[in-house]
């Protein structure tokens, strides 16, 4: 099976983008200068309040578990595969771009190379966001590792690497943040073990968050590793999203804009059962003010400094929820 595609994923930068505010251009600077990712003034990102859910979520509260939004805070900005649209994504610079907006929890995808190696890399194939071609699961970990990810966004972005998972996960122990960690497409039982041993292996069991389209992988991670929080992503909604939730030990149930606007009920139905949701893909503010006005507890958006500049402002209207 082909990994999941939604047709109307807004979440593709097809084409390089450039900076549209001072702001960006600005945080473009920064990360340039860290492609390297050495030295800089990184401000430490401060673990996340995570206030155990008013009633719990479904299973138990995993250490890292995605919050429930309280009244008056601004809902979760979640980075889409890092800061997407001012960086290229899954990429270490484009987690650095969220980490100095601020965005506490960086998105990204994980597939396995050919020899069984997690990476960081949204499409089945390494052809639009690399210099290279194939599918990953055909490339080897040397493969990979000798390509351009970068410059296809920008020329300044010229060397930057295709991230291994391991590479990440140390990037984000020692910078800080937090990881939403999307297992991208079918995996084995081998492969998702690698992947939490990965997890374990640097630390980070109470700083990821696992999501997938995967209800097979979900499964899989719940039983080898009860420890890590589960989000379902899904692009329609399930006929009781709340009986899916506790089918699967949810901690989240991470929705499309266009698939919760089918039914916002089932937000009020979700929390009532202590499963937080948060929203993909959603780039345009008054989509913000719309989910936050609606009580979602995080956006997931390419966009993560405007988000929170956006937030910010209009919480000081007075307005927000
Ligand atoms: O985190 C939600 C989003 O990443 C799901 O879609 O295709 O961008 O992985 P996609
Ligand atoms: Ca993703």
């Amino acid at each position: 099976m082909a990994p999941h595609r939604h047709p109307k994923d807004p979440g593709h930068p097809r084409q390089p983008r450039r900076p549209r505010t001072a702001l960006v251009a600005a945080l473009l600077g920064a990360a340039v200068g860290t492609v390297a990712l050495t030295g800089g003034p990184v401000r430490p990102v401060t673990p996340a309040a995570d206030a155990p859910a008013p009633d719990g979520p479904a299973t138990g509260v995993p250490a890292g578990a995605p919050r429930l939004r309280a009244a008056g805070a601004p809902p979760t900005v979640y980075a889409h595969r890092g800061a997407s649209s001012a960086a290229p994504e899954n990429t270490l610079v484009s987690d650095e771009v969220a980490r100095r907006a601020g965005a506490e929890w960086i998105e990204d995808d994980v597939q396995p190379s050919r020899d069984g190696v997690p990476y960081v890399l949204h499409d089945d194939t390494v052809d639009r966001t690399t210099n290279g071609t194939g599918r990953i699961r055909d490339l080897t970990a040397a493969q990979l590792d000798a390509l351009d990810a970068g410059s296809w966004f920008a020329p300044a972005y010229a060397g930057t690497r295709l991230p291994t998972l391991a590479a990440q996960l140390e990037d984000l122990r020692t910078r800080g943040g937090r990881l939403l960690l999307e297992v991208k497409g079918p995996h084995t039982r081998d492969q998702v073990a690698r992947i939490v041993r990965e997890v374990r292996e640097h630390g980070m069991t109470d700083r990821v968050f696992v999501q997938s389209f995967e209800v097979d992988a979900l499964r899989l991670t719940r039983e080898l590793a009860p420890e890590l929080p589960l989000g379902l992503l899904r692009a329609t909604l399930d006929p009781d999203p709340v009986a899916t939730a506790r089918d699967l030990g949810l901690a989240a149930y991470n929705p499309s804009d266009d698939a919760l606007a089918t039914r916002p009920g089932v937000l009020q139905d979700l929390h009532a059962a202590g499963v937080a949701v948060n929203v993909w893909t959603v780039d345009q503010p008054a989509r913000w003010q719309a989910l936050a006005a609606a009580g979602v507890d995080g956006i997931i958006t390419n966009r993560p400094a405007e988000l929170a500049g956006w937030y910010t402002a209009w919480s000081a209207s007075g307005v927000a929820r």
